[in-house]
């Protein structure tokens, strides 16, 4: 088989490393993919946002089956335009993507089928939502915009001012473009998150291992908010009970209310999850594998993805055997100084090989050139570890990842340390 991977960070590297393991498949393209991905996937010139030329290059190309993992072209409808044209994708079709292109729909669906989430009001007028910030509004509650911003578009507010000022970003001075048009600004919860992405096929819901994302930029989850320093896999806090809860409460419900709103979603679902007082809670919708989440569960996955995957499209999602191993995974993420505000690009890096003797190394802003392979981006790398215990895992991939140098770079040294103290009180 000739497969198509659509995108090029440590989530793709992943997939396509695990894709790989099937016998079946002789070639994996990525477009764009990046350095790590070209020792053996193709890299296509192609922007995963360019719908046309992907949907052109995979029938030119003898493509037998596309992986489309990243939000904006699932957004686009880059799954629907390849199935037109007779090429089964992962992922769902744009009516289904729509979960968490929209937080507005999002919130919405979860209110019309008494899915836990936070409280919330949705504004599609400044006007409107300064009033409710001046009038009735109790601190401190969460700003977000409604479409895609990169993960930035979410904003906590301790104060009044600090609400209104996001609002007016987001609304009036249109810092983030379409996204922002309309806001939702929600209650604040607290407990610990967990995610969990789950393989369906808009009947059955298979949850992977769960996983622990670190989002700060600096140890002590201080600083400020990235794509993800690092990752656990499992996350000590879900427990078996609170797993079962969670079906019930909240996978179940989310894909039957997309099926009675005539948008099956069929794919990788995302559910973010703050485990509450009150229980198990929705903070956020994403329509594909997270980033680095993937890079701690698909290690963890003894089962074949791409038949995983296969099942998804094809709705034999029940006949499918969906296995984790009951190791522990940990990822820590290489990134670029500066990162997430600014920073240099292009400096040569080394160890690579060394690091993944004992570990995954997966790329997300490298670039092979002449020279070797060069930092291209903010993160750079994740290096993964797989171990019997989580605290095991967790000193591999840091051994590992204390292996690889390049100028200016920075990592955060307290990736799972949350979690080896949960599992002490667990
Ligand atoms: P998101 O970009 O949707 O992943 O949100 C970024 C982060 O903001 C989440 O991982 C949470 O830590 C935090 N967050 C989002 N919504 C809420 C909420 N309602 N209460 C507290 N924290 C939240
Ligand atoms: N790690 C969070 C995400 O993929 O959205």
């Amino acid at each position: 088989m000739t497969i198509l991977i659509v995108g090029g960070g440590g989530r793709e590297h992943a997939i396509a490393e695990k894709i790989a393991e099937n016998p079946k498949v002789e070639k994996i393209y990525a477009a764009p993919g990046n350095g790590g991905m070209a020792a053996f996937c193709e890299l296509v010139p192609l922007s995963a946002t360019d719908v046309a030329g992907i949907v052109s290059f995979a029938q030119t190309h003898a493509v037998d089956f596309v992986v489309v993992a990243q939000d904006d072209p699932l957004c686009l409808g880059m799954v629907d335009a390849l199935k037109k044209v007779g090429i089964p994708a992962f992922g769902p079709e744009q009516r289904a993507a729509m979960i968490e292109g929209s937080k507005v729909f999002a919130k919405d669906l979860m209110r019309r089928y008494g899915i836990p989430t936070a409280q919330y009001r949705t504004f599609r007028s400044y006007e409107a939502a300064e009033r409710f910030l001046r009038e009735d509004a109790v601190f401190p509650l969460v700003v977000k915009a409604d479409g895609l911003a990169l993960g930035k578009g979410v904003l906590i507010c301790e104060t009044k001012e600090k609400a209104i000022s996001a609002v007016r970003a987001m609304m009036k001075e249109e810092k983030f473009g379409a996204a922002g048009r309309s806001v939702v600004i929600e209650e604040y919860l607290e407990g610990p998150e967990v995610s969990v992405l789950a393989f369906t096929d808009g009947r059955t819901v298979v949850p992977m291992v769960s996983s622990m994302d670190h989002k700060r930029a600096l140890d002590g989850d201080v600083g400020l908010n990235t794509g993800g320093m690092g990752t656990v896999a499992p996350n000590p806090y879900y427990t078996h009970d609170i797993a079962e809860r969670a079906m019930k409460e909240i996978f179940l419900p989310t894909i039957e209310a997309m099926n009675r709103e005539g948008r099956t979603f069929r794919g990788c679902l995302y559910f973010g999850l703050m485990l509450t007082a009150d229980g198990p809670k929705v903070i956020e919708y994403n329509c594909r594998f997270g980033d680095p989440e993937t890079q701690v569960v698909l290690p963890l996955l003894k089962s074949d993805l791409l038949t995983v995957m296969q099942a998804t499209v094809d709705g034999t999602l029940d006949q499918t055997p969906v296995e984790f191993s009951q190791e522990s995974a940990c990822c820590v993420v290489i990134a670029s100084g500066g990162y997430p505000v600014s920073y240099e690009k292009g400096f040569a890096i080394s160890g690579i090989e060394a690091a993944n003797q004992a570990a995954h190394v997966y790329h997300a802003g490298t670039k092979l050139t002449d020279a070797g392979i060069v930092t291209s981006g903010g993160r750079v790398l994740g290096v993964t570890a797989t171990a019997a215990t989580l605290r095991e895992a967790i000193d591999k991939a840091y051994k590992a990842a204390d292996q690889i140098h390049f100028e200016h770079s920075f990592m955060r040294r307290d990736i799972g340390q949350r979690a080896l103290k949960a599992e002490e009180k667990v």
